[in-house]
C-alpha cells in the first residue's frame, strides 16, 4: 500500500520577542493575566517589511534541507495562511519564486488555526492520487501581527508571527509502516461569527459588520468552549476509527492557543502531561504555523522519536477542526 511520510521538518519565527511586560505597556493588562489566563509569556513579531512569504520560504528551505532534497524536486507547495502577503497571488507562488523554484503547481488553503492539517490532507491526497507527485512542500506562516488590533487587550496577546514546514513524499521503503495513517478535518459554518477578520470590501461585509474595523474579532468564551469540544472529539474519532487508543500515542501535538485549553483536553482524553507538547510559553497562537512549529520544537527536543505514533490535533475559525496520526518513520 502507497504510504506518504513527512520526509523533512523545518521552522522560523523572526527575531524580535514582544514580552507580556512590553504588552503591559501597550494596553490595559497585566503579565500574571495574560500567563494565568494563557500561559503564554512571549511571542515573536515582524518587522513591517517582514511578510508571511519571507517566513514561510526560510521555513521551507530548512524543511528541505532536513528532507535533503533541493526546490527542483518540489511537485507542488501549499501554503496554509489567513495572513497572505496579498489578495493574490497565492503566498505559495511567492514562496516558490523565493526559493528558487520554477514551474510548480502553487496555492493557498485558508482554515485558518487549522490550516495545517487541512493542507496536510489536502497534499498527502495529491501524493496517493497522482503516481507522478514525488515531494510536496505544505507550509503553515502567518503574520497575525498585521491583523491584530493592538488596542484590543483581549485578543492582542493572544497571537504570534512564525513558520513551519514539512516534506511529504512516498515511502518505497517495504520493511517500514511508517507515514501518515489518517487525516480528518471537519468545519461547522454556523459558528463562523465567532472568530473573524472582516476584509475592506465596496460592497460592505457579510452581516454588515465592516464598521468594527478589519482587525481579529473573537467571542473568547464561546471559542474557549468550543476548541476544547472539537478538539476532543476529533482525536477520538480518528483514534477511534483507526482502532487505536490514546495509550498508543507518543506525542500529541495540540494547536498552541492557550495552556488552559490545552490542559482540559489533556484531562478529558486522559493524556499524561509529558506527552501533551506545549511550546505556546514563547510563541503564543501562530494559526496555521502552530501546529508544524511545534512538530520541528518536539522533534529538536527528542520528544518525538522514530517509530513513535504522533497525534496533532487543531481548531480555529470557521470554526475548524482537524487531527492527524502519523506514525514517525
Ligand atoms: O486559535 C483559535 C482558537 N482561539 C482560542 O482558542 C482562544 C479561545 N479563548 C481564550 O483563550 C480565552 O477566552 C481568552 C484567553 C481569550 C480570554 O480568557 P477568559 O478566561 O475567557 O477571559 P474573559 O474573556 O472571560 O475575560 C475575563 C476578564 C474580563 O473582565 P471582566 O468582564 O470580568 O471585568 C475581560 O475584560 O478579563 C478581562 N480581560 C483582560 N484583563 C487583563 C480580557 N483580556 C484581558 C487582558 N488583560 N489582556
Amino acid at each position: 500500500m502507497e504510504r506518504v511520510i513527512i520526509r523533512g521538518v523545518g521552522s522560523y519565527v523572526p527575531e524580535c520577542i514582544l514580552s507580556n511586560a512590553d504588552l503591559e505597556g501597550m494596553v490595559d493588562t497585566t503579565g500574571e493575566w495574560i500567563v494565568t489566563r494563557t500561559g503564554i509569556e512571549s511571542r515573536r513579531i515582524c518587522l513591517d517589511t517582514e511578510m508571511a512569504s519571507d517566513l514561510g520560504c526560510e521555513a521551507a528551505r530548512r524543511a528541505l534541507e532536513n528532507a535533503n532534497i533541493s526546490v527542483c524536486d518540489v511537485d507542488l507547495i501549499v501554503v496554509a495562511t489567513v495572513t497572505p502577503d496579498m489578495r493574490f497571488p497565492a503566498t505559495a507562488c511567492i514562496v516558490q519564486e523565493k526559493l528558487g523554484g520554477t514551474d510548480i503547481p502553487c496555492f493557498d488553503v485558508n482554515a485558518v488555526c487549522s490550516g495545517f492539517i487541512y493542507a496536510l490532507d489536502v497534499a498527502r491526497n495529491f501524493l496517493l492520487n497522482n503516481s507522478k507527485m514525488k515531494n510536496v512542500l505544505v507550509i503553515g506562516t502567518e503574520k497575525m501581527s498585521s491583523i491584530v488590533d493592538w488596542e484590543d487587550r483581549s485578543t492582542c496577546v493572544l497571537f504570534g508571527d512564525g513558520a513551519g514546514a514539512v516534506v511529504l513524499s512516498r515511502d518505497t521503503d517495504e520493511n517500514s509502516d511508517a507515514g501518515i495513517l489518517d487525516v480528518l478535518i471537519g468545519a461547522d459554518g454556523n459558528l463562523w461569527r465567532l472568530l473573524r477578520c472582516p476584509i475592506q470590501s465596496p460592497g460592505g461585509n457579510v452581516g454588515n459588520i465592516s464598521e468594527e474595523g478589519y482587525f481579529i474579532k473573537m467571542e473568547g468564551r464561546e471559542v474557549f468552549k468550543e476548541a476544547i469540544k472539537r478538539m476532543c472529539s476529533v482525536a477520538e474519532d480518528v483514534l477511534q476509527r483507526n482502532n487505536l487508543t490514546i495509550d498508543d500515542v507518543a506525542c500529541v501535538i495540540p494547536h498552541q492557543a492557550n495552556m488552559r485549553i490545552i490542559s482540559a483536553i489533556a484531562d478529558r482524553l486522559k493524556i499524561p502531561k509529558e506527552k501533551m507538547f506545549v511550546n505556546l510559553q514563547h510563541t503564543g497562537n501562530t494559526s496555521a504555523a502552530s501546529i508544524p512549529i511545534a512538530i520541528d520544537e518536539a522533534l529538536q527536543n527528542g520528544k518525538i522519536q522514530p517509530d513513535d505514533l504522533v497525534l496533532t490535533i487543531a481548531f480555529g475559525g470557521g470554526m475548524t477542526w482537524g487531527a492527524a496520526l502519523i506514525h514517525w518513520k
